[in-house]
C-alpha cells in the first residue's frame, strides 16, 4: 500500500510541475504566477478539488507523441470563495503555451457542464495561445464545444474570464461570450491574431500592448471590464466580485452581515448639488454614501466614464447601480455610455439583481460623430434593457432629466417601480434656454430672458412630474439610502409576467 501511495504522490507531484521548472521560472520572471498559484489565491485555503490531473493529449503529429504532460495545459476543478462554491479552469502557459487540444477542451467542457448542473459560477483564468496548432481541427472542434457551453450557460450561471497572459484565438472568443472580462496590466493581451500575423496580413507594425493590452481593452474597445496591477491584486478583486454575485439566475442575491444601518442618514448629501446647474459634482460620492460600508465594485470604470456602473450592497444584499456622471461630458448619454449601461442592466436583470438608477442627464449627445456611429441603435439598447427588466427598479433623479434620456433612465414609463426626485431635480424636454430659443425664435433678448425665467420656474423642478405621478415622491437627499433600502425591501417579492415568446430582438 505504501508503494502505491508513494507512486500516486509521485504522479501528482509530476503533474503539478506542468511544463517544468525552467518554464515556471520564466513565468515568474514575466511577473506572472503559475496556473496553480493563481488557484491558491482565488479560492479559500485548502478548498480546491482538482479534476483530470492525469489527462494527456492524444496527438501523434509533429512529434507530439513524445511530449505528453499530465494535465495537458489546464488545471480544472472547483472550490469555494468565502464559503460559496465556484468552478474554475486555469490555463497553464508552461504547457504548450496553455494551448487548447482536444483533451484540454474536454477538461474545460467537464467543468462547464458541472458548473451548469450545480448552478454555481465558473471562472476561467486565461494565459494561452489559442488552438493547439499541432492538433488542427480537433482543437477547433474543442473550442466550438466550449463556445456552445458559454452560450448555454449565459444567463443561468455567472461566467467570469480573467486574462492573465498573452491570449489569442479561441482564448479570446470564449471570454468574449462570458459576463465579465478582467485583465492584468502589462502582462496580459487579447487579440484574435497577434502582432506577427497582423504584420503579414496588413503590413501594420504594432506591439502586443498596442494591439490588445489592458489599456486598449479597458478604454478603447471596451472588451474588458476592468484591469488590475498584478496577478495577486486581480485575483483578490475577483474574490470581492464573486461576493456580490448570485450563484445562478434563480438563487437570489447573497446576503452578507453588515453593521451599516439601512436607515442611516447622510446630511452631507443635502449640499452635494452645486447652486449652479452647469457645475459638475461627483455622482460616485452619492453611490459611496448610499451603499453599505462604502463598498462599491465598479464595472468598466475606464470606459464611457459619463456613466457609472457597478455593484454595491444595501442592507447586506447586492444591488446594481447605474448612474450618470456629471463630472464627464456633463453625464450625457452617448453610444458608448448607452452600450455600457445596457449590458450592465441586462446582466443584473438576468441574475435577478435589483437596479438603482441615479439620474442627472442633459440628454443624448448630438452630432454627426454620434449619429454616424449609430447612436439611435446604441441608445435603443439601453431603452430596451430597462424596458424589459423585471427586477426591482428604483430611480432617483438628482438634477437634470432631459428629453429622451429622461424616459430611458428607468423612468416610470419604461418600468421604474419607485421613482424619486431630489428637490433639485429638473425634469423637462430640454434646458430652459434651448427650449425658449425654439419656442420664441427671433424674439428679442428681453423676451428670451423673461421667458427663460418663466420656463425655469414652471418646468425645471420635480413638481410637474410629481403632479402627474411620474415621480412617486420628492425626497430629502439626506434620506436617500433609507428610502432606497425601504423600497428594495418592499420590492423583494416583486413579480412581473412578460408575454410568452421565443426571445426578444434587442437592437444589436
Ligand atoms: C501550440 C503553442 C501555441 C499554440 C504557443 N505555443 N501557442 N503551442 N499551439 N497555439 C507554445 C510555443 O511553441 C512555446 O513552446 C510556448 O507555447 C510559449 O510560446 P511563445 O511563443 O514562446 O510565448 P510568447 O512569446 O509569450 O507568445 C505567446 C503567444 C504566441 C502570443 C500566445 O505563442 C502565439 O502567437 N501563439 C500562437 C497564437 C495563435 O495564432 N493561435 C491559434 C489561434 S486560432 P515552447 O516549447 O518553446 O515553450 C484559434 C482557433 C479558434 O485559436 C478560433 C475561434 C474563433
Amino acid at each position: 500500500m505504501k508503494d502505491i501511495i508513494e507512486k500516486l504522490d509521485l504522479r501528482r507531484d509530476n503533474a503539478k510541475l506542468g511544463g517544468g521548472k525552467a518554464r515556471i521560472e520564466a513565468q515568474h520572471k514575466r511577473g506572472k504566477l503559475t496556473a496553480r498559484e493563481r488557484i491558491e489565491l482565488l479560492l479559500d485555503k485548502g478548498s480546491f478539488e482538482e479534476f483530470d490531473m492525469f489527462v494527456e493529449h492524444r496527438s501523434n503529429e509533429f512529434g507530439m507523441e513524445k511530449q505528453k504532460i499530465p494535465g495537458d495545459g489546464v488545471v480544472t476543478g472547483w472550490g469555494t470563495v468565502n464559503g460559496r462554491t465556484v468552478f474554475l479552469f486555469s490555463k497553464d502557459f508552461t504547457v504548450f503555451g496553455g494551448s487548447l487540444s482536444e483533451a484540454h477542451a474536454q477538461k474545460i467542457i467537464k467543468v462547464q457542464d458541472m458548473a451548469l448542473k450545480a448552478r454555481a459560477p465558473i471562472i476561467g483564468l486565461f494565459d494561452a495561445g489559442g488552438a493547439r496548432i499541432q492538433e488542427g481541427v480537433a482543437a477547433l472542434g474543442g473550442y466550438g464545444e466550449v463556445f456552445k457551453r458559454n452560450v448555454i450557460s449565459s444567463g443561468v450561471i455567472p461566467q467570469i474570464s480573467v486574462i492573465m497572459g498573452p491570449c489569442a484565438g479561441g482564448d479570446v472568443y470564449s471570454p468574449a461570450m462570458t459576463d465579465f472580462i478582467f485583465m492584468v496590466r502589462d502582462t496580459s493581451y487579447m487579440f484574435v491574431t497577434g502582432p506577427d500575423v497582423v504584420k503579414t496580413v496588413t503590413n501594420e507594425v504594432v506591439t502586443a500592448e498596442e494591439l490588445g493590452g489592458a489599456s486598449v481593452h479597458t478604454t478603447k474597445s471596451s472588451v474588458a471590464d476592468g484591469a488590475f496591477e498584478n496577478d495577486v491584486e486581480c485575483l483578490l478583486q475577483m474574490r470581492r466580485l464573486i461576493d456580490f454575485l448570485p450563484a445562478s439566475f434563480d438563487a437570489g442575491v447573497p446576503q452578507w452581515p453588515t453593521l451599516d444601518d439601512p436607515d442611516r442618514i447622510d446630511n452631507s448629501l443635502d449640499t452635494l448639488i452645486p447652486d449652479n446647474p452647469n457645475k459638475p459634482y461627483d455622482m460616485k460620492e452619492l453611490i459611496l454614501k448610499v451603499v453599505d460600508e462604502g463598498d462599491f465594485f465598479e464595472i468598466s470604470p475606464s470606459f464611457a466614464k459619463n456613466i457609472v456602473t457597478g455593484f454595491g450592497r444595501v442592507a447586506g444584499r447586492s444591488v446594481g447601480f447605474v448612474a450618470n456622471q456629471p463630472m464627464v461630458l456633463a453625464g450625457v448619454l452617448d453610444s458608448d455610455a448607452s452600450r455600457k449601461a445596457a449590458r450592465f442592466v441586462r446582466f443584473c436583470d438576468a441574475f435577478n439583481i435589483p437596479i438603482v438608477t441615479f439620474v442627472d442627464v442633459p440628454g443624448f449627445l448630438p452630432g454627426t460623430a454620434q449619429e454616424y456611429g449609430g447612436l439611435i441603435k446604441h441608445g435603443a439598447k439601453l431603452l430596451f434593457a430597462y424596458s424589459q427588466a423585471t427586477v426591482p427598479l428604483v430611480t432617483v433623479i438628482t438634477r437634470k432629466a432631459f428629453g429622451g434620456a429622461y424616459d430611458v433612465m428607468a423612468s416610470k414609463h419604461v418600468g421604474g417601480d419607485l421613482n424619486y426626485a431630489w428637490p433639485t431635480a429638473q425634469i423637462a424636454v430640454m434646458g430652459a434656454k434651448g427650449a425658449v430659443e425654439i419656442i420664441f425664435r427671433g424674439g428679442d433678448a428681453d423676451t428670451i430672458a423673461a421667458r427663460t425665467k418663466e420656463y425655469e420656474e414652471r418646468f425645471l423642478s420635480p413638481f410637474v412630474a410629481a403632479e402627474r405621478g411620474y415621480i412617486d415622491d420628492v425626497i430629502m437627499p439626506h434620506s436617500t439610502r433609507k428610502r432606497i433600502a425601504r423600497a428594495l425591501a418592499m420590492l423583494r417579492t416583486k413579480k412581473v409576467e412578460m408575454p410568452p415568446k421565443k426571445h426578444d430582438n434587442l437592437p444589436l
